[in-house]
């Protein structure tokens, strides 16, 4: 069998279970549904996408042709799995035979990328929307970065720009002889009509006789009319644009010191989206905003301008007094599902020290799958590279981003799909794949991405169909087929098509626990609660992951009944129990050291990644330097923290080395700048390359932090640490830790704790 990083490298997907029972009675007893990781557009080595059209089963069905379907060569027939209905190849399949099979039916092409036969669509669109409300470094930057942004844009990518402060601003691009643009009061709430009248959109002025005509062998000048004003190829408008951005003054608008500036981020938000929709509906296109603070002004209001009014925080909400959210939310929802409705992305770059309320804009992002990226400034490498990688290209030259996506599930008729969590929203397709049971976005066996990349993973979830047990025959599999149909950066549209086929087993077979993937199933798991947790309380939400794990080991452990020194798991289980501890810690649930918009930022990000990068999220790696060996992975443990090593640890968000007291002073007596320490200077240098590295690759970048024992920055490191060593409990639990680690002063309960009182219960069989 292939190891599951093997099959997530061709498929792009990691299940929970990868051997299913035969009934939803015991499915339900596994406690983890049967469920995946699926990264749609995952990039495979060497595999190429064929130019050509796939091979349907017959309507209503339009399963396609794969590996796993049952051929006739002589009669030419193939029987699609998931109807069982027989179908003709297609005339130019007619010299099939046993040696001579198209991609689609050959072993390793469970996934397959075809390129359609379809005019190519228009190419993207990206419509920045600026903050002019920010303090005249922090513009400069912003701008140097748009401008450099604009020479990574594909040529023919259109672009268009919209500022905004007390008031917003649509810049027209296409008149080149000094800057123009439309007013929009930004405390005004302006209809969709309204936005699209004063834009003059949809109105295509007739040619008026006595117009210059384009005299022959010159070009035509730019079109004046409708959205292209506005919204122009790169090509054609980046000398007016560059020199609109060189231009581009601070907010006029006076703002005493008692006072927050004017920002009518709602308004200028809702324009865009007028826009983008009256001209081009179900075209790529981002919106990209860059907010250096709250919107103060209009719809969509967070905070009031008073300074006196602090912004809301966890307790507001949880009290129920912070009174602008509920009003922002169903704002920004309303323009989410707007923009989500037409295709268009919205993406949200923050450069901000204080929060801009990510917690009431989330669903823009959430809705779209926008990008969202928190910095402290627009001056920052946080800012500035993560920005820029929003550009990266493949190795054909094209963005990494593809839009307008729609990913649909068929399943064998002994499974259905429960649903999806992810930055998706539903397509509304009710099919006979649909389950009963209901895990985040459900009732529909399609979805809809408005932008993916290849990075993009969501989460399904699935349940077994038949009510009683049935006998299963050896041998018989059950069948997942996703299909996703995108728009390709190229313009292309391509279809990807993933067959995965597991097996069935009756309900005892250890084949099911030893086909279990507990990283995946930790993710899985994460994802529910997260999803729960935006609605419940997060007592709540702890208390149901706690039952969950408690279950499971009841389920898959070897005890004694009552007694808890018998407790054992199985190495396909064995951290499993540990993953959830730090679930549980993790700022993904207990939000309190956190604002409220990092806990949006924070959600936002795992929802949309892979297993590998929401392991880190949920249990940080911890690696140590010191002169006794090589570098190596630690526990996440206070027993790790020492003085004589340095540590690096990765939370996926922040980078973090840090310095034990000794090591700390024999950096600061310049130990490696002496010759006869060179093993010294190597040891500070081998954290910091190692650190690199991670940083070269992640999106969005980490914040970086370079720290020593005791410094304030350490904060990072304890929050994440398991507290073996508090003072309630140095020493116990078999570790004599105190001596070397260092004690935490903490409430937490520790891993061994919490494994002490998981074994407990357990084993009590009473919960
Ligand atoms: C975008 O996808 C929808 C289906 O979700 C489709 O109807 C529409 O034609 C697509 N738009 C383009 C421009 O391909
Ligand atoms: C699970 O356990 C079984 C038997 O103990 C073993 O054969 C199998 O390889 C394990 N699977 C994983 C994923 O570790
Ligand atoms: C994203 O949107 C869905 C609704 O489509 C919602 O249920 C979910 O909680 C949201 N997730 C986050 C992290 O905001
Ligand atoms: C995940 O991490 C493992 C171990 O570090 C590695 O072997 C694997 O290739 C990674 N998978 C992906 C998809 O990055
Ligand atoms: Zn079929």
């Amino acid at each position: 069998m292939n190891t599951f990083e093997e099959i997530e490298d061709r498929d792009g997907i990691r299940l929970s279970w990868n051997v299913w029972p035969s009934s939803r009675l015991e499915a339900t007893r596994m406690v983890v549904p049967i469920g995946c990781l699926f990264t749609p557009l995952k990039e495979r080595e060497g595999v190429q996408a064929f130019q050509y059209e796939p091979v349907t089963c017959k309507m209503p069905c339009r399963a396609i042709l794969n590996p796993y379907c049952q051929i006739d060569v002589r009669g030419k027939l193939w029987i699609c799995p998931f109807c069982l209905q027989r179908n003709q190849f297609p005339p130019h399949y007619k010299d099939i035979s046993n040696t001579n099979l198209p991609a689609e039916l050959l072993g390793q092409y469970t996934t397959i990328e075809y390129i359609l036969n379809k005019p190519p669509s228009l190419p993207p669109i990206f419509l920045f929307v600026v903050d002019t409300c920010l303090d005249e470094v922090d513009l400069k930057a912003l701008k140097d970065s748009l401008v450099v942004s604009l020479s990574l844009l594909p040529p023919n990518a259109m672009v268009g720009l919209i500022t905004y402060g007390t008031m917003a601003q649509v810049h027209e691009l296409g008149y080149s002889d000094c800057p123009k643009s439309y007013v929009f009061r930004g405390s005004k709430e302006y209809t969709a009509k309204q936005i699209q009248d004063m834009l003059g959109l949809g109105v295509v002025p007739a040619m008026r006789p006595g117009q210059p005509q384009p005299r022959p062998g010159q070009p035509a000048p730019p079109q004046t009319f409708g959205a292209a004003r506005f919204l122009l190829p790169v090509q054609q408008c980046e000398f007016t644009l560059t020199s609109i951005l060189e231009q581009l003054q601070q907010d006029p608008w006076p703002v005493s010191n008692d006072k927050r500036p004017l920002r009518c981020t709602g308004t200028a938000l809702s324009v865009a989206v007028g826009l983008l929709e009256a001209a081009y509906q179900n075209t790529g296109a981002r919106i990209i905003l860059f907010a250096g603070g709250p919107c103060t002004e209009g719809p969509g209001l967070v905070v009031g301008p008073e300074l006196k009014e602090p912004i809301r925080s966890h307790n507001d909400i949880e009290k129920d007094v912070a009174k602008h959210v509920k009003k922002a939310v169903k704002f920004y929802e309303s323009l989410a599902k707007r923009a989500a409705d037409k295709g268009h992305v919205i993406d949200i770059f923050t450069g901000c020290l204080d929060q801009i309320g990510l917690l009431e804009m989330k669903s823009l992002v959430n809705l779209t799958n926008g990008f969202l990226t928190i910095s402290d400034s627009f001056k920052t490498a946080i800012f500035k590279q993560t920005f820029m990688r929003l550009f990266n290209k493949d190795a054909e030259g094209h963005l990494q981003m593809g839009f307008n996506a729609t990913l649909e599930v068929q399943t064998t008729r002994e499974l259905r799909v429960c649903g999806l969590i992810g930055p998706a929203i539903s397509a509304n397709k009710k099919t006979a794949c649909v389950g009963e049971t209901e895990i985040g976005i459900a009732g529909t066996s399609a979805w809809k991405f408005c932008g993916i990349t290849p990075k993009t993973t969501a989460s399904l979830y699935f349940e077994v169909a038949a009510q009683q047990q049935q006998a299963v025959q050896p041998g018989s599999r059950g069948l997942v087929q996703f299909v996703t149909l995108y728009q390709h950066a190229s313009g292309q549209y391509r279809l990807r098509v993933t067959t995965v086929a597991r097996n069935w087993a009756d309900v005892n077979s250890p084949e099911i626990p030893a086909s279990f993937d507990q990283e995946a199933a930790a993710v899985l798991m994460a994802r529910i609660a997260i999803f729960k947790a935006e609605i419940d309380d997060s007592p709540d939400v702890l208390r149901w992951l706690d039952r969950m794990l408690i279950r499971l080991c009841q389920k898959f452990a070897d005890y004694r009944k009552d007694d808890p020194s018998s407790f054992r798991l199985s190495d396909n289980f064995s951290i499993y129990p540990q993953f959830m501890f730090h679930l549980r810690r993790s700022q993904f649930l207990q939000v309190f050291n956190n604002s409220p918009d990092e806990t949006a930022f924070y959600r936002h990000i795992l929802n949309r990644e892979d297993v590998n990068n929401s392991l880190i999220m949920i249990q940080p790696t911890l690696m140590s330097y010191s002169f006794d060996g090589p570098p190596q992975p630690v526990l996440l443990d206070s027993i790790s923290i020492k003085p004589d090593v340095i540590l690096l640890l990765d939370t996926f968000f922040h980078i973090l080395i840090w310095h034990g007291e000794t090591v700390a002073q024999w950096r600061k007596a310049k130990y490696h700048e002496q010759a006869e320490y060179a093993n010294f200077k190597m040891l500070l240098e081998a954290p910091k390359a190692d650190a690199q590295e991670l940083l070269a690759e992640r999106f969005p970048l980490p914040r970086y932090i370079d720290c020593d024992q005791g410094g304030s920055q350490e904060r990072f490191l304890k929050w994440k640490v398991n507290p073996s060593t508090t003072h309630v409990n140095a020493g116990g639990y078999g570790y004599n830790a105190a001596s070397q680690g260092q004690a935490i002063a903490t409430d937490d309960v520790s891993l061994q704790v919490f494994m002490e009182h998981l074994k407990k219960l357990s084993v009590s069989g009473s919960s």
